[in-house]
């Protein structure tokens, strides 16, 4: 089955969300938020502890749909994000994937030019049938007003976990690779590129309303290379599923790109770009495409200090993007320490706000 969400026939009650992507411009923007799901919440940390590790809870259906529900219940978003993780894709390709607690994530063995063949011939879908469960649980359980993101990292971010075995300490030795081994880290990125797309189009088929990108590791690359590892394979990617799923948005996130951000917006399959919190909003409102809607912004950091300072940033974001369709959401992830009377605070803040 495939959707369109242009489709007028369709005769569904779209969500405020993928109305924001048909041009729409509310009083109030639609709202989610970066790892929405998550240690922050009581809830989400309770349940954690009872289906053991983070990534018995990523293949646990019930589970991962329920703990993708908590905060669109608690504070009555409009979107939700799908629970899962950039890093099921290099385990779906082979690699065994650990999370070490208070360390973050190891892969291993670091990926090698033999691996390539191996990772091109593996059917990823044998290990990510569970995450497209709970896209299917999450999408009945949303109803239609909700929209429901599936996402995917950007084959550069998987790449340097997978290169490295864990989070890089030293983004040198991956550009060094880059220019050394050029034909190997392009292999890497094109396999990615080929796995993203049936791993998206299978979250798509389930239910997700939107996909987003996330390439947390796309800043501080020259020029050619940004383009060769990130907004290319981002193009394609985004084509590919333009063709195979037309009228679904697909959001690019790149994060730290600073005035590069253009070039994604520039993208003709490209429906929104993510700003990050560094990137100045104005610059973004002037210089970005009018047909691309533009989400985020807001320092996640701001949300765990909360009060007045919280609000006056948000109201720049609300002041700026008031007269275009604008997603309101972070610049970055929620980070564990956030409390969520501040969340609350803020989507109240952001409700009531009238310019
Ligand atoms: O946004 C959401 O709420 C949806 C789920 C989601 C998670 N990770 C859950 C998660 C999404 C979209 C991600 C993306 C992700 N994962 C990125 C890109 C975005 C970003 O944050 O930069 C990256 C780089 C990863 C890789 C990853 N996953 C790392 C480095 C870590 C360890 C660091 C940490 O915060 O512990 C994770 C773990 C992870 N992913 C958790 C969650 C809720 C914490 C797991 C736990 O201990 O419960």
């Amino acid at each position: 089955m495939t959707k369109d969400a242009n489709d007028p026939q369709s005769g569904e009650a779209q969500s405020k969300f993928i109305r924001t992507f048909e041009g729409d411009v509310s009083a109030v923007p639609p709202m989610w938020f970066m790892r929405q799901a998550g240690r922050y919440l009581p809830e989400y940390r309770k349940l954690r502890a009872q289906a053991g590790s983070f990534l018995d809870l990523c293949y646990n259906p019930e589970l991962a749909s329920e703990v993708t529900l908590q905060p669109v219940r608690r504070f009555d978003l409009d979107a939700a994000i799908l629970f899962a993780d950039i890093l099921l894709i290099p385990q779906a390709l082979g690699q065994d994937l650990r999370f070490v607690e208070g360390e973050g994530p190891r892969l291993s063995p670091t990926v090698s030019e033999k691996d390539l063949d191996l990772f091109r011939k593996r059917d990823v879908h044998e290990t990510l049938s569970p995450v497209y469960e709970t896209v299917a649980k999450t999408k009945a359980a949303l109803g239609n007003d909700k929209a429901l993101i599936g996402f995917a990292g950007a084959p550069w971010t998987v790449a340097t976990y997978m290169l490295a075995g864990g989070p890089m300490k030293d983004p040198a030795v991956l550009r060094r690779q880059f220019y050394e081994n050029h034909d190997f880290i392009m292999g890497l990125i094109d396999v990615l590129c080929e796995k993203t797309v049936e791993y998206l189009i299978a979250q798509i088929d389930a239910g997700a309303d939107a996909v987003q990108l996330f390439d947390t590791w796309a800043s501080g690359l020259p020029a050619p290379v940004l383009d060769a590892v990130s907004v290319r394979p981002l193009d394609h990617i985004a084509g590919q599923i333009k063709k195979a799923r037309p009228g679904v948005p697909v959001i690019l996130f790149p994060k730290g790109v600073g005035e590069k951000l253009s070039e994604y917006g520039l993208l003709r399959n490209c429906d929104g770009v993510g700003i990050d919190y560094a990137m100045d909003p104005s610059w973004a409102r002037t210089h970005l495409p009018g047909r691309v809607v533009v989400q985020g912004g807001l320092d996640p950091l701001l949300v765990v200090a909360g009060g007045a300072p919280m609000e006056r940033a948000a109201e720049t974001y609300l002041k700026l993007f008031h007269d275009v369709p604008y997603i309101f959401n972070l610049g970055h992830g929620f980070i564990p320490e956030t409390p969520p009377e501040n969340v609350a605070a803020l989507v109240k803040f952001v409700r009531s706000y009238h310019g």
